[in-house]
């Protein structure tokens, strides 16, 4: 069954939008979460940016209490944010590009260029406990890179394909793509996940790329939550999600 992460960062960007700086205000992120479990969400993930622009540190130390299912935790591959993951202890990191010198021209992180600092990361998580997935796009030199970097998981950036959804040659090039990605990750021992971009509309057209383990799905959950509510919202794209593999 494919599982379903919700990404509860846009929850806090709506609480941020009105009370930057200050340590109160609506709406709250950790209750969303909760609300999410109770839908039947398999984890739910949260990104601290370095510039603290949606989930802020208190929010992170909330979650690790109150999520009962599986925290990830998106990350820079900073030294300061390392130090948060180390204590924090969440059941995943996921690395991801902040800095433009990381980024690949697709958006995924640049593993290939970064190596052995990640490599570094990921023993040091992996000695805490703590698994780890790197963000990146479905590109060859990247996905043989991240094999070397003793991460378990690598998370498919499906935000082409979101992009070129409505140009169907774009689209199936795309998707030819994060196929060709995903087979390739999982003949080198990579468990596989995908996200960024994915929607109500888009989600069946990925179900063409095998061995996917886990979704991470934040915008259009909570911009849908907007209209139906969280748990409407994830319910729907669960029962959307149960078609994968059949
Ligand atoms: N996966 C990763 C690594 C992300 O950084 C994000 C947030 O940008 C998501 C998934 C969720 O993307 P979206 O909000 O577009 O669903």
């Amino acid at each position: 069954m494919l599982k379903l992460g919700v990404n509860i960062d846009h929850v806090a960007t709506i609480r941020e939008a009105r009370y930057r700086g200050r340590s109160i205000g609506e709406p709250d992120p950790i209750e969303a979460a909760l609300q999410c479990e109770t839908a039947g969400a398999h984890g739910i993930t949260a990104h601290l940016r370095e510039d603290r622009r949606h989930i802020q540190d208190r929010d992170l130390w909330r979650l690790r209490e109150a999520v009962n299912t599986r925290l990830n935790f998106e990350m820079a591959n900073s030294p300061e944010i390392i130090e948060i993951a180390l204590k924090l202890k969440p059941h995943i990191v996921c690395l991801v590009p902040e800095k433009r010198e990381e980024v690949t021209t697709e958006g995924g992180l640049d593993v290939a260029g970064h190596e052995q600092g990640i490599r570094s990361t990921c023993r040091r998580m992996n000695d805490a406990g703590i698994e780890v997935s790197l963000f990146i796009a479905p590109d060859p030199r990247q996905i043989e890179a991240a094999a070397r970097t003793g991460s378990q998981f690598i998370e498919l950036h499906t935000g082409s394909f979101a992009d070129e959804f409505h140009d169907e040659s774009r689209r199936a090039a795309e998707l030819v793509r994060l196929v060709d990605g995903a087979r390739q990750a999982h003949s080198l021992g990579l468990k596989v996940n995908a996200g960024h971009g994915l929607n109500y509309e888009n989600l069946k057209t990925l179900f063409a790329v095998p061995h996917m383990i886990e979704l991470n799905i934040g915008h259009s959950i909570v911009s849908r939550a907007v209209t139906i509510g969280i748990t409407e919202a994830v319910r729907e794209m669960l029962q959307l999600m149960r078609g994968y593999g059949k």
